[in-house]
């Protein structure tokens, strides 16, 4: 969602902070803003809407106004307020010793209206309709002479969810951040402090970082030791790490690991294209060391302490948001099916608030691929205060949702840039069908069935290297129908969750109105909808309801819809009912493992529709990559 980057140290911090900005802005990107502390003693802060490169041009026209070491910036995606300049972060208060504090922030504050209305009594003028403009402002009225106390007292009066980053004029080496339910993590570079709400705005600087937890502050310094002029030497730097109660705690610095490379686009045009052609390797990588085919092992270090909970459990729900709820929708056939264990999925924000049953020996799965989502987390922590034990399949690595679970298995697809979710789907799926074989293996699944599964598995990279070998085919394809309004994804099986899947790939990118649903309730009502050349993607490949599904591709075929086809390799079949030009193939393999193959046309399709459309593929409208709000 919105993003923060911080810096305090020894460099000029405008240009730095920019370059921290373009590397979040796929977060949330209707408004960005910088503070800085000038070398002339102000808080000069600069905001604009639109995209970075539009705050980028602000700076240049008054360079000279944002000389400085030490600042705050971010991009934003509204929830409080229109986008709009006044709106934008960073926001700003005064002390009462006329002082200006400035704070850029994630998440939301719950209480803001009671805490706005007891500050406009102290006599503060608001010029926004957000929520951070309070804290701001909150702060500057606690504000005497110690920045560090002052954000501390704020944030507990404070309800609701929180990452921020600080700063006063009058402290001109020292920022102060803290977080409560949304992730913020320092990077200790030479000589210097960088804050931020992802690593991939930090790794440029330095890879030695730690995150912080919920309710801690930390105090950074950096500056000359002294710490008075801003211009000598040696330089000094020093953090401090408490609780808003100022309890001091210790946190452990890790080295990242994560290089830039792999953040950055190789040649790509777009993030999506780039994540859904390195498949192959995200499907190598998530399988490296987990499976053994000589001796049928699979290796999931991250449960291994559970192993024994888990396969005692008598209920899995599975849990997510969008396209991880989908790959959860797989993980629930995928139990069933393998593990022989009941299993449902749920939408996290439903879950939540639905005062769900949790028996003994349920065990909850939240997919993630941030690890971040805001329905997720409280969905998780809504289980677990009911007593389930909880099992996290997560991306990011060292998100919240990996700290918070009991065990987990994390996805190492490498970080996923693009909002249209992709291959991060493709290793959820995956993850899911290990975890499922893990617990077959160890209930009723024969040693042989297990070996076959894995052998089949282990192909599934090559497999996918033949599917988007027809990248073009599937370009030319769309060619015909991208300026349709109109779709509907229809499967069956374990290729029911993948048409879902295709459709919302194909809405959140092109703006096309598409609907995904099993097969057969196409006649219960959608059909009416379907007329001359509507496009009508079937998910068709071999396996137990192929017959069925065939029937359903007759029936749309003789109201006129334009049948597109994903089919396995080899089935001449299907020509009787899609032109060849619209028919995509996969190649053959166990029906429990379609989905790791149908689902990568389907990316394909909904990537080409909106590039045909014209639209910003990697940003696509109101949308952002990570959802840190309920
Ligand atoms: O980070 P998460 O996997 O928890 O995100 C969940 C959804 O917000 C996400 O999958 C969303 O639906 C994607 N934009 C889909 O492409």
């Amino acid at each position: 969602m919105c993003g923060i980057v911080a810096y305090v140290g020894n460099r000029a911090v405008a240009p730095l902070l920019i370059e921290g900005l373009k590397r979040l802005e796929y977060r949330g990107y209707d408004s960005a803003g910088i503070a800085v502390r000038t070398d002339t003693g102000e808080v000069s802060v600069k905001r604009s809407v639109g995209r970075v490169s539009n705050l980028e041009a602000l700076i240049e026209e008054d360079q000279a106004g944002v000389q400085g070491c030490l600042g705050i910036a971010h991009t934003r995606w509204a929830t409080h307020g229109e986008p709009s300049v006044d709106n934008a972060h960073p926001h700003v208060g005064k002390t009462k010793d006329g002082h200006t504090v400035a704070l850029v922030h994630n998440g939301i504050i719950e209480n803001y209206s009671a805490l706005r209305k007891y500050l406009e009594g102290k006599g503060h003028k608001f010029y926004s309709q957000t929520d951070t403009e309070v804290l701001a402002k909150l702060i500057a009225e606690l504000y005497d002479g110690d920045l560090e106390t002052a954000v501390q007292k704020a944030l507990q009066e404070v309800s609701g969810a929180y990452a921020i980053a600080v700063m006063v004029d009058s402290w001109p080496h020292t920022l102060v951040c803290a977080r409560k339910g949304s992730p913020l993590i320092v990077g200790v570079a030479d000589h210097a402090y960088v804050v931020a709400s992802d690593a991939s705005a930090i790794i440029s600087h330095t890879t030695q970082v730690f995150a912080l937890d919920d309710y801690q502050v930390v105090k950074l310094c950096a500056g000359p030791e002294d710490k008075v002029d801003g211009t000598g030497e040696p330089w000094s730097v020093d953090l401090r790490t408490t609780t808003i109660d100022n309890v001091p705690v210790d946190h452990e610095i890790t080295e990242l690991e994560m290089d830039l490379e792999q953040i950055e686009l190789g040649g790509y045009s777009h993030y999506m294209l780039k994540e859904i052609m390195e498949q192959p390797e995200a499907v190598r990588d998530c399988l490296r060391g987990r499976v053994d085919l000589r001796d049928g092992a699979i290796v999931l270090g991250g449960i291994q302490e559970f192993k024994r909970q888990m396969v005692r459990g008598k209920r899995f729900i599975l849990t997510g948001q969008g396209t991880a709820y989908h790959a959860g929708l797989i993980g629930e056939y995928l139990f069933e099916d393998l593990a022989r264990v009941p299993a449902r999925c749920e939408y996290a924000s439903e879950f939540r608030y639905r005062n769900p049953i949790i028996e003994d020996d349920t065990i909850v799965v939240a997919v993630s691929q941030s690890g971040e989502t805001a329905d997720t987390l409280a969905a998780l922590a809504e289980a677990r205060e009911r007593g389930a034990m909880s099992i996290g399949v997560v991306n990011a690595v060292g998100s919240t949702i990996s700290r918070e679970t009991d065990a987990g298995v994390y996805l190492r697809v490498g970080p996923e840039i693009g909002v249209a979710s992709t291959k991060a789907f493709v290793g959820q799926v995956l993850v899911l069908t290990l975890l499922s074989l893990y617990l077959g293996k160890r209930k009723h699944m024969s040693n042989e069935r297990v070996d076959m599964y894995l052998k089949h598995i282990s192909q599934i990279p090559e497999q996918i290297e033949k599917v988007l070998k027809q990248t073009d085919h599937i370009r030319e394809c769309v060619k015909q129908v991208a300026n349709r309004e109109n779709w509907l994804f229809l499967g069956r099986g374990y290729n029911y969750p993948v048409a879902i899947e295709g459709a919302l790939k194909l809405k959140e990118i092109s703006y096309i109105h598409a609907e995904g649903m099993p097969a057969a309730e196409m006649k219960h009502g959608p059909i009416a909808l379907i007329d001359e050349g509507m496009p009508v993607v079937f998910v068709a490949t071999r396996g137990t309801q192929y017959e069925k599904v065939i029937s359903n591709i007759e029936e749309v075929r003789a109201r006129g819809g334009k049948i597109i086809a994903v089919a396995t390799e080899g089935d001449t079949n299907i020509r009787q009912y899609a032109s060849e030009d619209c028919i995509f193939y996969v190649p053959d393999t166990l029906e429990a493992l379609q989905p790791l193959l149908t689902s990568v046309p389907l990316q394909l399709l909904a990537y080409h529709a909106a590039v045909e459309r014209g639209h910003d593929v990697d940003k696509p409208r109101n949308l952002a990559k990570s959802v840190t709000v309920e």
